[in-house]
């Protein structure tokens, strides 16, 4: 059978589609993107071209299709400690006044929450930072911490869980020593030790939907997803953020993301050459 290319409609239908379900916004030059992304899928169902895909889409019942497309749209880019700064940040000014709190007895927990966790990488470096930082403050246990790592892709929670890594995942960002440290050698692959999947709760979640039944946060990592949303859906996001931070939290996004026109519910500070968010009393 012979497969058509994506038409200009073709796309338009799909492209709300996409932004409708996740949030990801695609400029006018993305059809290349979307029939790349999608042809496999397309093959899968058995249409023959994207405007019978389109319609499968959106007139099925199931999730399944649905949750396909999204996570064959979503780019899962990412790598252990991802930029050094925000865990630098996170080590030094995050942590020690959260940490000094429980030392006094005025707090019992510090929640984090990886929005966009994508593979793991993210959620189980903060995991490590905060071994690292247990190693070296005595009375501060990782069972002070508590990590949610939420995602959109079916297909990088399932790797997230699963916590196993080839070489070439593993040999992205790790400082020398961590290998050894937090991860088990299984044949080919290195998976994340159980000290580390302990302090990991990973959970679907759609950006889009209430972020109120995650309950209140002290740190949000949000890093290179808004960067995909429409202005509209990123000031709802990072005011989503805001009335779900404790109200001194604090948020991180990337080095190519920002607050400025978007929401001024956040100051912005920074230190070791990074730039990090403090919710606004
Ligand atoms: C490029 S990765 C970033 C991973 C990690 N935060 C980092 O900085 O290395 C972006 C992630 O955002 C997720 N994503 C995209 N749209 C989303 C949405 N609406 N809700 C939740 N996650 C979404 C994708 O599935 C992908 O795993």
């Amino acid at each position: 059978m012979a497969v058509g290319a994506l038409s200009a409609a073709e796309f338009r239908l799909l492209r709300d589609y996409i932004e409708t379900h996740c949030g990801i916004a695609l400029g006018e030059e993305k059809g290349y993107l979307v029939e790349t992304r999608l042809a496999g899928l397309l093959a899968e169902t058995g249409c023959s071209d994207y405007g019978s895909f389109y319609r499968l889409a959106a007139n099925g019942s199931g999730t399944d299709l649905r949750d396909k497309i999204v996570d064959a749209m979503t780019t899962n880019e990412t790598l252990w400690f991802r930029d050094t700064h925000p865990f630098t940040i996170l080590r030094e000014q995050l942590i020690p006044p959260l940490a000094a709190q429980i030392l006094e007895g005025r707090r019992f927990r510090i929640r984090i929450w990886s929005a966009a966790s994508s593979t793991g990488q993210e959620p189980y470096s903060i995991a490590m930072e905060i071994h690292e930082y247990c190693r070296t403050h005595p009375g501060i246990r990782p069972e002070h911490f508590e990590i949610l790592a939420t995602d959109i892709s079916p297909s990088a929670l399932f790797l997230a869980k699963a916590g196993r890594y080839d070489d070439a995942a593993i040999g992205r960002g790790l400082p020398p020593g961590m290998k050894e440290r937090y991860f088990v050698p299984q044949g080919s692959v290195w998976c994340v030790s159980d000290d580390l999947k302990k302090l990991v709760t990973l959970r679907k979640f759609n950006l889009q939907d209430s972020m109120d039944p995650l309950g209140r946060f002290d740190i949000i990592f949000c890093r290179y997803v808004t960067i995909y949303f429409a202005p509209d859906f990123k000031r709802r996001v990072y005011e989503g953020f805001a009335k779900l931070l404790a109200p001194d939290g604090f948020l991180v996004i990337s080095a190519v993301e920002s607050l400025l026109n978007v929401t001024n519910a956040f100051d912005a500070l920074s230190h070791g050459g990074g730039t990090y968010y403090q919710c606004r009393p």
